[in-house]
């Protein structure tokens, strides 16, 4: 069997890569460094996966002609797992003119590969990185999977929510087992610099102001990235199909999670209130019964230690 990993360099691939390598199964990584944030820190993400002979990281951008090396990174007559998390990510960036870049990197690419997955007969099992972006600012909280078709407040959210469509409609189509897990506010070492908890760590460890978009009493279901790990490693061994929640299940304010960098620092942040942006959902949380049910899956990791890894990380990546 091959685990394939798309966005393999990105922050929750690598770290993915490094799981599946650590439990010695044979690895192959598509990734095209997209400069969304420097491409570097993505060459270092996954650095230490290609010393490791299990491992076969392939450049290559999904909505071009990615096929050709897909073939020859796969021995013929072996099996694969896919773990598609190659996405254009980010809220903010999703209104105006960018919109295209998230069209090619989250509909467009993810039809190529499905295509791809059904053409090449050898996929056995499809697990797609969803958001929590998809449900928009839903007022029935905590947000299931079960309830009507969501309503996302931002471009992003509605490029997730179609990758997710997409994956479902392909299923249905090939009958290859698929699964769409929704991911609630990703955080933990090498989470991608334009997110709130990497920013705000770095300004109070260099003593700078913390922005705040609105009035800072949003929440949001923060997630460890080793638990996000663990359920795409359960949903890829797993019979489940369909689309499931994944979240640490600690929906507490983003002043409150301030608190916690304080702590974790250990100096006191200056605090700058900004107006809210348009697609930033005002709450965030999810019921996970459905994944802990299927999948057996808990989140293991407290917010107070997953912002001391992470506080950690920051440290020691900007020498600080
Ligand atoms: N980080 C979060 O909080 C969060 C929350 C919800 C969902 N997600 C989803 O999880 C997945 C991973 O997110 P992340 O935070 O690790 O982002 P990331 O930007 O660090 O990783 C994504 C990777 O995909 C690559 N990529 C983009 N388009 C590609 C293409 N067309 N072909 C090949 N590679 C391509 C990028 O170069 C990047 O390395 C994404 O699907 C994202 O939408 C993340």
């Amino acid at each position: 069997m091959i685990h394939l990993v798309t966005g393999a360099a990105g922050f929750i691939g690598s770290l993915l890569v490094e799981r599946l390598l650590a439990g010695r199964r044979r690895v192959v990584g598509l990734d095209c460094f997209r400069d969304f944030y420097d491409p570097s820190l993505k060459r270092t993400n996954i650095s230490a996966s290609l010393r490791d002979p299990m491992f076969t990281m392939v450049e290559s951008d999904l909505s071009g002609s990615f096929e050709q090396v897909l073939r020859d990174a796969i021995p013929q007559g072996e099996q694969v797992t896919v773990y598609h998390l190659a996405a254009q990510a980010g809220v903010r960036r999703s209104w105006g003119t960018r919109f295209g870049d998230y069209l090619r990197d989250n509909v467009v690419s993810t039809q190529k590969l499905l295509e791809w997955a059904s053409s090449s007969g050898c996929v056995r099992r499809f697990v797609n990185a969803s958001s929590s972006s998809v449900y928009g600012d839903s007022p029935l909280t905590p947000f299931s999977e079960t309830r009507s078709l969501p309503v996302p407040v931002s471009p992003y959210g509605v490029t997730k929510l179609a990758s997710e469509l997409l994956v479902g409609l392909y299923a249905s189509r090939d009958g290859i087992p698929s699964v769409s897990l929704r991911f609630f506010t990703v955080y933990g070492p090498r989470q991608r610099p334009d997110m709130a908890f990497h920013r705000f760590i770095l300004a109070v460890l260099r003593g700078e102001p913390i922005e705040i978009l609105g009035d800072g009493s949003q929440t949001r279901d923060f997630t460890f990235v080793s638990d996000v790990v663990e359920g795409l490693v359960r949903a890829g061994g797993s019979p489940a199909c369909g689309v499931y929640n994944l979240a640490g299940g600690n929906g507490i304010s983003l002043l409150e999670a301030v608190e916690e960098i304080e702590g974790a620092v250990g100096s006191r942040a200056e605090l700058v209130f900004r107006p809210a942006q348009p697609g930033d959902a005002r709450d965030t949380l999810a019921d996970t019964t459905r994944l802990d049910h299927d999948l057996g899956w808990k989140p293991g990791v407290s917010l107070r230690e997953g912002i001391r890894r992470e506080t950690e990380w920051i440290r020691a990546a900007y020498c600080l």
